[in-house]
Parts: structure tokens; C-alpha cells; sequence
């Protein structure tokens, strides 16, 4: 079985004073919180197992927003981390929870857009591999980890934020493991920055020949929302892809609906619930637009909705 982990931790000091009392993943992207992001992400991978981990003053809130994912059809639990002592500490810290099984991580902080998306979630269920990372051509690789490629274009590893990066393929924030991620966490040191360096685990799959490299193409869209340009820029793209097409970017009842988690029932009732906000409203049009499940492209791509 593969269960999935939001690492949604971190002090989010880039962002003060806007994160000085909430989590930078509870801060709204256009019309939800941006953690809906990354959650409707694992669920269109059709992961229902779910551990967040946040920092120990955020967790009150995210159980008040998420509670146990019931809701959605999800199994939700919530784990804290300290400090921030790097992304890899999280395995440490679900060891118990992963317990023998395979296990994706998303970054909370990741927004991945694109009905190709499922059509890679699914080769990354199915390669036979240890490890399979998303990489995303980008115009400022300097700010990631960037793949050094060899000449045949085969990588040779990743370079955690280099001054001069060799490629511009950063690795994005959406990990796909097996179990074995979990003694790789263990075996690692920390950086000279003080931290359990996520790009260490993946240097080691790849030392072990055992990870292979998925590379989003130009029609999937990936935003790091690290800084308040990325954030802002998050949302305009979200609200104007909206707009446009009427149908929602990452609505965790839609995507259940959809994977067949959740009945009518759950949805009318959450279109109740927010039935003052445009959410709400759009939850209510999704029964309403039962028809396009059985003859839209967005349902045929894939059983899932039209978005990450
Ligand atoms: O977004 C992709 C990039 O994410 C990768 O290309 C890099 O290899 C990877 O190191 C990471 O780089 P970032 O600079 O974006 O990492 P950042 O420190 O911003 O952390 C990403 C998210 O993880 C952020 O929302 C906070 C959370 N986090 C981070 C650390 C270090 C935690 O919850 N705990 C932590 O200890």
C-alpha cells in the first residue's frame, strides 16, 4: 500500500509578518487554502492514507480546517515537527506511521496543475523503482535541487541549490518512495545548513541506480509557493484558469466524488455548509453537472477532476 505525507512544518519566515500567527499552508491561494493544493494532489494519485506534519503551534488549526478527512473519504492523521531541521526529518518522525509501506511526500508548499498529471502519477506507481522524482525545466534553477545530467542526458545527481546549477531541471516537491525511504532517513547527517537534506535520500536512490526521473512537460504547471511573488502569482494563475473554465483548480469533495469516495450525499452536504461562499456554490453545480462524467475529456483523462 502507499500512504502519502504533507510536510506543511517550517517557520515560514520568508513570508512575516503574514505567517507570524498562521501557517504559510493555511495562507489562501485565490479562493482555498493552499494546502487544498497539495492534498488534492495525493488524492488525484489516488492516495486516501494521509499524515500532515506541521509545527507544534500549527497543528490546532489544521485539525480544525481538515479534522480526519472522513469528509473526503480520507484516513488523515497529523504528526509535529519541533524545528525545522530539514525535509527528510519527516520520515523519521512517520516511521511508525509508515510502518512496512511505500510512501509519497508533497511539499505543502507545491501546487501542481495539469490533467497530464495523472498519466505520471500512474508511471510512478508502476516503475520499478525505488524512488521516482518529478523534475520541471525552469528559468531560475539556482533556487532548487537541480539534476546534473551526463552526456547521453542520463543524471548523475542532484545538487541542493547550487551557485552555478548544472541543468535547468529543478526536482520539484513531490516525492514518490518505497519503503526503504525510511532507513535512508536514518543514515543520513546534517547539511552544512543545519539540516536533513531531502536531496541526500535521493542522491542515495540514485548512487543505488534504483530512481528514476519523470520530467513535467510545458503543459503541466508547477509553482513553488515559497515567496510572496510565487504566492501571489499562485493565485492569479488559479483564479484566471477558474474563470475560464468554470471548473474548480484542487476541490478535495470534487476529487472524491469523482474517485467514487464520497456519495451525493457528502457533497450536498458540504454545499450546505458553505453555502454563503462561491465554494459552496460551486460544490452545489457538481451534482447539477452529473453529465459530464459520463461524456467530458476531463473524466475520461482520468476519473479524476480537472486539476491538481
Ligand atoms: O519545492 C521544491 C524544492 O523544495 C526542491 O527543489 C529542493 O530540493 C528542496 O530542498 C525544497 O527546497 P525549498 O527551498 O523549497 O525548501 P523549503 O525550506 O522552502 O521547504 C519546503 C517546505 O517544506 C516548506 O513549506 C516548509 C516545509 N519544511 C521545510 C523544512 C526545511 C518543513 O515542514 N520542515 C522543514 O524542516
Amino acid at each position: 500500500m502507499r500512504k502519502g505525507i504533507i510536510l506543511s512544518g517550517g517557520l515560514g519566515t520568508r513570508l512575516y509578518p503574514c505567517t507570524k500567527v498562521t501557517s504559510k499552508q493555511l495562507l489562501p491561494v485565490y479562493d482555498k487554502p493552499l494546502v487544498y493544493y497539495p492534498l488534492s494532489t495525493l488524492m488525484m494519485a489516488g492516495i486516501r492514507d494521509i499524515l500532515i506534519i506541521t509545527s507544534p503551534a500549527d497543528r490546532a488549526p489544521f485539525e480544525n480546517l481538515i479534522g480526519d478527512g472522513s469528509q473526503w473519504g480520507l484516513n488523515i492523521s497529523y504528526e509535529t515537527q519541533l524545528q525545522p531541521r530539514g525535509i527528510a526529518e519527516c520520515f523519521r518522525i512517520a516511521e511508525k506511521w509508515i510502518g512496512k509501506d511505500d510512501v509519497t511526500l508533497i511539499l505543502g508548499d507545491n501546487i501542481f496543475y495539469g490533467n497530464e498529471l495523472i498519466n505520471r502519477f500512474n508511471a510512478a506507481n508502476w516503475n520499478n523503482v525505488g524512488c521516482t522524482l518529478f523534475a520541471y525545466h525552469v528559468a531560475d534553477p539556482e533556487r532548487f535541487g537541480v539534476i546534473e545530467l551526463d552526456h547521453n542526458d542520463e543524471p548523475l545527481r542532484i545538487l541542493e541549490k547550487p551557485k552555478i546549477a548544472p541543468s535547468n531541471y529543478a526536482v520539484t516537491g513531490l516525492y514518490f518512495y518505497n519503503n526503504k525511504v525510511v532507513e535512508y532517513a536514518w543514515r543520513i547527517n546534517p547539511s552544512a545548513r543545519g539540516e536533513l537534506e531531502i536531496t541526500d535520500i535521493n542522491n542515495l536512490y540514485m548512487q543505488d541506480h534504483d530512481c528514476k526521473i519523470e520530467y513535467l512537460n510545458r503543459g503541466i504547471a508547477w509553482i513553488d509557493t515559497g515567496t510572496f511573488e510565487s504566492l501571489s502569482e499562485a493565485s492569479v494563475f488559479v483564479g484566471s484558469v477558474q474563470r475560464r473554465t468554470g471548473m474548480m483548480i484542487a476541490c478535495p469533495e470534487e476529487i472524491a466524488y469523482k474517485n467514487a469516495w464520497i456519495t451525493e450525499h457528502e457533497i450536498r452536504r458540504a454545499a450546505e455548509k458553505y453555502s454563503k461562499s462561491d465554494y459552496g456554490k460551486y460544490l452545489g453545480q457538481i451534482l447539477d453537472r452529473k453529465s459530464t462524467r459520463l461524456n467530458s475529456s476531463h473524466v475520461s483523462e482520468s476519473r479524476m477532476p480537472s486539476s491538481a
